[in-house]
């Protein structure tokens, strides 16, 4: 592995910006592309790295989550149009205090989850000398090294994981089929639950904000099981804290574009548009992309109040589609280039690469991409 660079005082010239400037709203020559959970254990590379390295290791050492990093920007080469730090959405419940480990074949678990109210004094963030920047030191050398080792080829997103979804991690110790545990404190501890959601919002923003000093320059925000919420839920316990954190951040960096990917929030389209100050909304596979843009644009003219806004949308083919065969992969990415039409969209999956699919049909996606928006913005 190469020797690390951690100097934020300068970077390496930005070769290609397109993913930025689609992500500001200005017409671009295509619409950029690349994938949630673009590195990762459908790539031998990186099962190859795991052999050695447990999932957290290669988290915490900026030359290994460069590496993780740049393994699909090698691969696809010029095909992608960002990179993603490797990285995960439970590093803050570890850093505000609770174990997590990954045990394989089994995903995310956390031996002691918070179970009641009374847990929250578990928690370290409210103690003295608590310092997110300090506890999350690893994810900013990780990303400032990221950004010298790209050499400028393509834009570094950072990311965080939202409340809502962090808290369920919290509470229910992993995945879970009901959330029935994360849910009771909606219902019967309503104000610990605001506590809760409220602190981790609070070490979210920071941390966005620390991400983006340390090289990454573009950020998006995990809300994965917005769908669990119905509109009154997410309206609740979900939107204030998204909104939350897109202002913390834009206060500090209001150029530096801002993605929510609210999985299975269909009904909170509008609210997202109008009511947070998210440049780009990410949209799973279940949406059609004409009807969202048609409601986002509906939403964000009727809007009276505050400065115009144009948002921006990201996805959403179906990850599935790609263990299908090369003609039906180009088929259907071309019916969805078609759907979000020839501006203001970001070319992605509706949710992440999976383990088991083959790195040759992602880059058959990828290609798909560039010909069928370059082909749309001809028309
Ligand atoms: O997108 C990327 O390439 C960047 C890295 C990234 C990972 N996780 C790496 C990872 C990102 C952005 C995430 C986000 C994440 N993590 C989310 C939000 C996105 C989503 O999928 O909805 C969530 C819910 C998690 C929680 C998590 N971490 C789960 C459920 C799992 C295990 C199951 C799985 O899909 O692999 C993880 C572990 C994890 N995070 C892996 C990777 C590559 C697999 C770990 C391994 O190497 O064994």
């Amino acid at each position: 592995l190469a020797n690390v660079n951690f100097d934020t005082t300068s970077f390496p010239a930005l070769k290609n910006d397109l993913y930025l400037r689609t992500a500001r709203g200005e017409e671009t020559e295509r619409a950029p592309v690349w994938c949630m959970r673009q590195a990762g254990r459908y790539l031998p590379e990186f099962r190859a790295i795991r052999v050695e390295n447990k999932f957290f290791k290669v988290c915490r050492t900026p030359a290994l989550a460069t590496e993780v990093t740049l393994q699909p920007l090698r691969r696809y080469a010029t095909l992608l149009d960002a990179a993603i730090i490797f990285c995960d959405i439970l590093v803050i419940p570890q850093a505000m205090g609770l174990e997590v480990q990954l045990v394989p074949g089994k995903g995310p678990h956390f031996p002691e989850p918070l179970r009641t109210p009374d847990d929250l004094a578990r928690l370290v963030d409210l103690k003295p000398g608590f310092s997110v920047d300090a506890e999350l030191d690893y994810l900013y050398k990780a990303l400032t090294n990221t950004r010298h080792a790209l050499d400028g080829q393509v834009p570094l997103l950072g990311f965080v994981g939202a409340p809502w979804t962090l808290m369920a991690y919290m509470i229910e110790g992993g995945g879970s089929k009901t959330l029935a545990l994360a849910k009771t404190w909606l219902f019967a501890h309503r104000s610990a639950a605001h506590e809760l959601l409220a602190r981790v919002a609070d070490v979210a923003a920071q941390f966005l904000i620390g991400q983006v000093r340390s090289g990454a320059q573009a950020l998006q925000v995990f809300e994965s099981w917005a769908g669990e919420l119905g509109p009154q839920d997410f309206t609740e316990f979900s939107l204030p804290y998204l909104a939350l954190i897109a202002a913390r951040v834009k206060a500090v960096f209001p150029d530096v574009p801002m993605t929510v990917f609210a999985r299975g929030a269909h009904y909170a389209l509008e609210q997202l548009a109008t009511d947070t100050l998210y440049d780009v909304i990410s949209l799973d596979w279940t949406i059609d992309p004409r009807a969202a843009r048609r409601r986002v644009d509906t939403a964000l003219a009727s809007r009276t109040n505050g400065v115009p806004r144009s948002v921006v949308l990201q996805g959403n083919l179906d990850p599935t589609v790609l263990l299908g065969d090369e003609h039906v992969i180009r088929e259907r990415t071309a019916e969805m280039c078609q759907a979000f039409g020839s501006s203001r969209h970001i070319a992605n999956l509706g949710h992440g690469m999976m383990p088991s699919h083959d790195p040759e049909r992602l880059r058959v996606f990828l290609e798909a991409v560039h010909q069928s928006s370059a082909d749309l913005r001809q028309q």
